[in-house]
């Protein structure tokens, strides 16, 4: 999800119909706002959270949320869908409709989801370059041993993308279950990795994004706003 970044004049001039040339006047004159600050430089750029105000009258208000969701298995991380319940659907606010999804988790997934609508810190905590890690516990169906440890730890290569997982952390917590800390997100990737010893995982649960932890005092399908700490840390 990209953010949406303009340029003041343009921006002014698209949401109240005034030419551009007018539109500079009108700024010298210092008629705009942005942020409760006179805006008088035509190049000023501004983002889909600035606040912008022209005599008296506000053009943009929009204010940036994060939500994190305790999603249920049977929920389907989309914003729509003709089958299943979406995530969306579990939220009660009325900016719904405008969040986006930080990392999609499968159907049978459980655990720790994050949605937002500012493009750039998702895209920022997304992002392979920023190896933000994702831990999962992972419940299987046969016993693991330490073998799984080092072929995590040393990638695999799916043929389907022609790519090599980043390395992978592989915490045994006992015979059926680990923990597994991602930091990609490939199409069932932790699922695909244990399929390599045909192992089926039976439960997957996410606990954590970079320092952002499930919050236990959460219920299924509960959300929350983010702490601007969390905010900040992710
Ligand atoms: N890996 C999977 O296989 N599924 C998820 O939902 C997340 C990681």
């Amino acid at each position: 999800m990209e953010s949406k970044r303009a340029r003041l004049d343009r921006f002014i001039s698209a949401k109240t119909g005034i030419n551009k040339k007018h539109v500079r006047l009108i700024l010298a004159k210092g008629q705009v706002l942005v942020d409760g600050e006179v805006a008088r430089d035509i190049d000023q750029i501004i983002d889909e959270f600035s606040h912008v105000c022209f005599d008296g009258k506000v053009l943009q208000a929009n204010a940036p949320s994060y939500v994190m969701l305790y999603k249920p298995v049977g929920v389907v991380s989309a914003t729509v869908d003709d089958k299943h319940k979406t995530v969306i659907d579990l939220l009660e606010r009325d900016d719904k409709q405008s969040l986006h999804i930080v990392g999609r988790l499968d159907l049978n997934t459980s655990g720790l989801l994050l949605l937002t609508n500012d493009g750039r810190w998702s895209k920022k905590l997304m992002s392979p370059d920023h190896k933000v890690g994702k831990v999962y516990r992972v419940t299987l169906k046969n016993p693991i041993d330490e073998s799984y440890i080092a072929a995590f730890a040393n990638g695999m290569y799916f043929e389907f993308e022609d790519i090599t997982t980043l390395p992978a952390t592989l915490e045994i917590v006992d015979d059926y279950t680990a923990l597994v800390t991602l930091v990609e997100g490939r199409y069932h990737q932790i699922k695909r990795m244990f399929g390599r010893f045909r192992n089926p995982v039976i439960g997957l649960h996410r606990l954590s994004v970079g320092a952002i932890e499930l919050d236990p005092q959460l219920a299924v399908g509960q959300s929350r706003d983010l702490l601007g700490t969390e905010i900040q840390i992710a």
